[in-house]
């Protein structure tokens, strides 16, 4: 295929959406991956079947997400940038945590991930070029009620670092951004009075928009970052800074 091929994970609402319809719009076929079919349809129907493709995947399932790569290859012979997206929460301070969302926050969040990149750096390795990009989270630091996905976050830094060192020689960048507080169905799950503090907590008292993550990716899969690899980058509104006013 002439055009370049992505596939992003979580395509099908918030951040994945609008890093998918960034992509499209650089001029990239996007393959859509989700484990919503109605938006994950919607979301294709929006952009256009001549410029993407919805695949169902659940990415935490090693079978599903060995199928998607045998089914990707087989249909465009390349995969040139990965955006590992897909993730959940599952809230509460460690003492009302059942140990079922631990594990499902790691098998989603951090798990999948590292499936969906090992299938990547396998074909990436030997096409020599490729670009991996994983959604970290500037909760990695630590939140409270986010031992889950504190921990997750953290996961997919190292997951990135690693991945950098094994991928350098082959001419694959990988790296992460790590957003902060984002306008999506995810923040929506936040109680109105925790959001508030949130939002009062940032250098700039606003969220960022879903759109906002979709730039910094769109510049990081860009053939203007040959030398930039292992890094995370935050789109927090200065949060990660740490100042408390
Ligand atoms: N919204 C924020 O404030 C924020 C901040 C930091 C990081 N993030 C991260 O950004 C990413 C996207 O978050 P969002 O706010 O857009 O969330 P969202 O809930 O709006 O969208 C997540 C998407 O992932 C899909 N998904 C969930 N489990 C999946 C699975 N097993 N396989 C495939 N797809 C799956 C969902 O169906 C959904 O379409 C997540 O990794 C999240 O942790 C979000």
């Amino acid at each position: 295929m002439e055009k370049q091929i992505a596939i992003v994970t979580g395509a099908a609402n918030g951040i994945g959406k609008a890093i998918s319809q960034r992509l499209v719009a650089d001029g990239l076929f996007v393959l859509l991956v989700d484990v919503d079919p109605i938006s994950g349809n919607k979301t294709l129907a929006e952009i256009g079947t001549d410029k993407a493709a919805f695949y169902l995947t659940d990415i935490s399932d090693e079978s599903q997400v060995k199928a998607l790569f045998q089914s990707i290859e087989k249909s465009y012979g390349q995969i040139d940038v990965l955006v590992n997206n897909a993730g959940i929460i599952r809230d509460n301070m460690i003492w009302n945590m059942d140990s079922a969302d631990f594990d499902l926050v790691i098998k989603i969040n951090l798990k999948g991930s590292w499936l969906m990149c090992r299938e990547a750096a396998r074909i990436m390795k030997q096409q020599k070029a490729g670009r991996i990009l994983n959604i970290s989270s500037r909760a990695w630091m630590g939140n409270k009620g986010q031992t889950n996905y504190s921990a997750s976050k953290a996961g997919i830094i190292g997951l990135t670092r690693a991945l950098a060192l094994e991928l350098g020689p082959y001419n694959v960048s990988v790296n992460a951004v790590a957003p902060g507080l984002i306008d999506t169905a995810l923040t929506k799950e936040l109680k109105k009075e925790v959001l508030e503090k949130l939002v009062g907590a940032q250098p700039t008292k606003t969220m960022g928009k879903p759109e906002d993550v979709a730039h910094m990716v769109s510049f990081l899969v860009s053939p203007h970052t040959n030398f930039i690899t292992g890094q995370t980058i935050y789109v927090d509104g200065g949060k990660s800074i740490g100042a408390g006013i």
